[in-house]
């Protein structure tokens, strides 16, 4: 009993010098008003945070406390200070700083680091640059034809190995299966065509364990075990995932040194050049570490959203079917499945699957942040500032005031004349804004319009009726990409006869 007294009164005195140093001592250097306390969420404080995070309604919360401190202000969360740009003004500058202002790989590596494998790279090389070398237009063409071979490779009606696996009639959970096929898609068109070709399953096996997404919540306990040199599930995975990559780095190794050309879409080759030459500029000797860091990071990004929209879109299909929406996706889906080998301009005329895949990303962006690092004071206005060193972060919600019936499926908003969405282009955000948007964002739209197309053609798809109320399975409090739903969704998946 006495025991128990003693800690109370302990854990009460740290409580009173803890909010008299944030209060007093804290306000100024960190941009709050001493008068306001600013929100604390900390772990020994509140031990359930997870469950009190997800009591948080984002655009509620974000209008309670902009009242209370006004714009701008700053939060302390697990104890790292971060200010919350919520001014439309100062979003633009958000937006459009440089890297050394307001940096995203920084702050992926202070907060998030130990949650990716071979996390010393983050700030040093960039994966953005990396990725904006091979997403140019011929890179994207020929990554169409590839995922137009990997549906025919799957759902090829004579011998397609989804049809060889599972029959022609098949019950499946959607969002695991488009997990999956797109990092089919994903192992061909940022790994190798070796690699898709003979060790598909074992990248999916791997990418699974390495596991980010799942991860991203809890770096606190990869630091923890990183600090006491213990070595974890994902180190084991990712020495396999070196492994793997090791023959096709070597191949393209060779090629470089014998000065041979890649006659065809060779990724590998591309990024061994690209990593060699950035090694060699700073002179570093070359390691296939950093090879497997960039083909890694390349799927990382491009998965978890595009499948996720690409599940919905299936879905938001499957439900209006017989209405007026379903009419408009069939005309523009009849069009054009009938062609062999869709082009680049093919997949731009999909103006209303585009206009659905935007619908479908505004509907299920309830709780993102994006995410900087301050590398220096920046004035914002109202004589607010932000001091170095905070975390900056903006949050990209729904902004459903700035919609009409905005829960409501309407692809039209995203098309002429109502073009609901520049509105504000700094709430109202798809694909990010500025310095920092989605370097993606072309791959993504043809990637998920591919699988659209070809899906609809190739199979039927229906909703089974234990899945009739996923909607309310939806956990709408993710900070990592946009909601999806808790519990599997189920679909009926049958073969066409063509
Ligand atoms: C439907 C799919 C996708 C959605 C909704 C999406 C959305 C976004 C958004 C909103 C941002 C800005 C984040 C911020 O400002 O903090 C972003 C950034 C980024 N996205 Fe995507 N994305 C998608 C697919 C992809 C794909 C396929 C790739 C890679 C091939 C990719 C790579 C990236 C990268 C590397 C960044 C950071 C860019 C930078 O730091 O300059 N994304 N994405």
């Amino acid at each position: 009993m006495t025991w128990w007294l003693f800690f109370i009164f302990f854990y009460s005195i740290s409580v009173l010098l803890f909010h008299i140093y944030i209060r007093y001592f804290s306000a100024q250097r960190h941009n709050f008003n001493s008068k306001y306390f600013p929100v604390i969420i900390e772990p020994w404080y509140f031990p359930f945070l997870g469950p009190i995070l997800s009591m948080l309604d984002m655009e509620t919360s974000l209008k309670r406390w902009c009242t209370k401190y006004g714009h701008n202000f700053t939060l302390f969360l697990f104890g790292k200070y971060y200010t919350v740009i919520t001014k439309s003004a100062d979003l633009k500058k958000y937006y459009h700083s440089t890297e050394e202002t307001l940096s995203m790989s920084r702050a992926a590596f202070l907060l998030l680091g130990s949650s990716y494998p071979e996390s010393q790279y983050i700030v040093e090389y960039d994966v953005v640059q990396y990725l904006h070398s091979i997403l140019n237009s011929n890179h994207l063409s020929k990554m169409i034809s590839n995922t137009e071979m990997v549906m025919r490779d799957y759902f090829n009606n004579k011998n397609g190995q989804f049809w060889n696996e599972n029959g022609d009639e098949v019950v499946i959970d959607l969002f695991d299966f488009m997990y999956r096929l797109i990092i089919r898609i994903n192992s061909i068109n940022f790994i190798s065509s070796n690699i898709y070709t003979n060790d598909v399953d074992e990248v999916i096996e791997i990418f699974t364990r390495l596991n980010v997404e799942k991860d991203i919540l809890s770096p606190i306990i990869e630091r923890m075990k990183k600090y006491f040199g213990l070595k974890t599930k994902k180190d084991f995975a990712w020495k396999q995932w070196i492994l793997l990559l090791m023959p096709e780095i070597q191949r393209a190794l060779q090629m470089i040194e014998n000065n041979i050309e890649p006659n065809d879409f060779d990724i590998i080759y591309e990024n061994v050049k690209y990593v060699k030459e950035q090694m060699e500029k700073r002179g570093e000797t070359f390691t296939p570490r950093l090879v497997a860091y960039f083909a890694y990071m390349s799927i990382v990004p491009a998965q978890l959203n595009t499948y996720t929209t690409a599940a919905y879109l299936i879905l938001e299909w499957i439900h209006h079917q017989h209405d007026e929406i379903g009419q408009q996706m069939k005309n523009e889906i009849d069009h054009l499945s009938q062609c062999d080998q869709l082009t680049i301009d093919d997949l731009n005329s999909m103006e209303y699957i585009q206009a659905c895949i935007y619908e479908v990303i505004r509907m299920h962006t309830d709780f993102l942040l994006s995410l900087r690092h301050a590398g220096e004071d920046i004035l914002l206005s109202q004589e607010k500032f932000i001091p170095t060193g905070n975390f900056v972060v903006t949050p990209i919600t729904g902004a459903q005031h700035l919609y009409t019936n905005p829960f409501d499926f309407q692809p039209e908003r995203h098309l002429k004349p109502r073009e609901e969405m520049k509105v504000d282009p700094y709430r109202a955000l798809p694909f990010g804004r500025g310095r920092h948007s989605c370097v993606g964002e072309r791959y993504a739209k043809m990637q998920i319009k591919i699988l659209f197309l070809r899906l609809t053609k190739l199979c039927k798809l229906e909703l089974m009726p234990q899945s009739n109320n996923y909607k309310t399975t939806i956990n709408r409090k993710q900070f990592d990409g946009l909601s999806r739903p808790t519990k599997p969704v189920w679909i009926k998946i049958s073969k066409r006869i063509l």
